[in-house]
């Protein structure tokens, strides 16, 4: 018997272990043991991603919560190794670049556990990104490094990583999107919003650099006022965004602009189904980037880098940084009938997952 821990933590894990879990159901061999660390633990930003997922109940939950970074990836290792001590598994399987990713590796490694990591190589360059220390941290002790696009391939390359760890396998997140699409189109959250296709923007913002920063977060609100005078948008709300709203006392400029909604954190299935629909996407996450690609909508990001540059390279994706007539800008093209054409990258074809698994098994068994 193969015993895996599947670790999961927050909000973009969840789409990205269940193709993996459901994949593993193929290998009676394979025993998977799914890990939540509860760094999400609002029902919006975990529950209902497990039952849109069909994602079994963990089976084991840390409840860490949030902290600073120290503290809440010093609780998640605490707890961890506990985990780690108790099942002795053959192998933890960590995805993406929360700080649950790389507090799961640092344990792992210590223990004389082998890790893969699902989304490895990604490279932002800018280390005052907390997701781009959690992503050298984590691709360095790693045993299998499986990557999403061309780029990553490069990156772990030139940081000395063995070939024959890395593999090119695609991206298990657009594993669920394929899986899940049929699902997704019989959501009602169009009737629901009484929106029609195409006529309308959604907003996502959470990265500390905009909204923990007044002036940034102001540059963007700015952003949005000019462009819901031409379509209304509507914006799912991170929590941590929620909060910054009121504590830079920015929540009467939000709620003058009638034609931008604000609604909280959405389930999957209904938000992939607003994604699909909408005429552009503005936002700073890392997944949508690469989501907006794979379904060939317009996507501005409001960042000055990505660590995903093949989303810019072949996909939909333009990057503007803050600039508030940087952003307009952008918006207009779109409306305007100029909106950037794009393909689907390399591999990005539902299997990925399937990949993965086959590779690990084969290597451990
Ligand atoms: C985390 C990830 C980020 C990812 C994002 C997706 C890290 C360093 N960051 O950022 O890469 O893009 O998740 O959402 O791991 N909060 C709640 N309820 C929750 C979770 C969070 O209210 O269920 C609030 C709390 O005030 C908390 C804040 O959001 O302090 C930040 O949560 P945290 O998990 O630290 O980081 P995110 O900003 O969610």
């Amino acid at each position: 018997m193969i015993k895996i821990l599947n670790v999961v933590g927050a909000r973009p894990n969840f789409m990205k272990i269940a193709p993996i879990q459901r994949a593993m159901g193929n290998y009676p061999e394979i025993k998977p043991i799914l890990v939540h660390t509860g760094q999400h633990y609002d029902e919006r930003m975990s529950k209902f991603f497990f039952n849109d997922l069909q994602l079994p109940q963990p089976d084991i939950y840390l409840g860490v919560g949030s902290g600073t970074h120290a503290e809440q990836t010093a609780k998640i290792m605490v707890h961890f190794e506990k985990v780690v001590q108790e099942e002795k598994p053959d192998l933890v399987i960590v995805v993406g670049d929360v700080n649950s990713t790389a507090a799961c590796s640092m344990v792992a490694a210590k223990m004389n556990t082998k890790i893969a990591h699902v989304e490895a190589g990604l490279r932002s360059f800018d280390r005052t990104m907390p997701e781009e220390i959690n992503r050298l941290v984590t691709d360095v002790l790693s045993d299998f490094l499986f990557v999403t696009e061309k780029s990553g391939l490069e990156n772990l390359k030139r940081e000395g990583i063995a070939d024959s760890k890395v593999h090119f396998v695609g991206h298990v997140m657009i594993d669920s999107l394929i899986y899940f699409k049929p699902m997704a189109e019989k959501s009602n959250i169009l009737d629901k919003l009484n929106l029609e296709p195409k006529s309308y923007g959604v907003i996502t913002l959470h990265r500390p650099s905009n909204v923990d920063n007044k002036e940034n977060f102001e540059k963007l609100l700015n952003a949005f006022e000019q462009i819901e005078k031409r379509l209304p948008l509507i914006f799912p709300i991170h929590p941590r965004s929620q909060k910054m709203i009121d504590q830079f006392g920015l929540r009467s400029k939000v709620e003058r602009m009638k034609n931008l909604q604000l609604l909280d954190p959405l389930g999957y299935l209904d938000f992939m189904k607003l994604l699909h629909n909408a005429k552009l996407v503005l936002t700073d996450s890392g997944g949508i980037q690469e989501e907006t690609t794979y379904l060939g909508i317009p996507c501005i990001t409001m960042r000055e880098n990505t660590e995903r540059p093949i989303t810019v390279e072949v996909g939909t994706n333009v990057l503007v940084g803050t600039d508030t007539q940087r952003i307009v800008e952008e918006a207009e093209k779109v409306l305007d009938g100029k909106a950037k054409n794009g393909q689907i990258p390399e591999l990005w074809d539902g299997h990925a997952a399937e990949r993965i698994v086959k590779i690990i098994y084969e290597v451990l068994s």
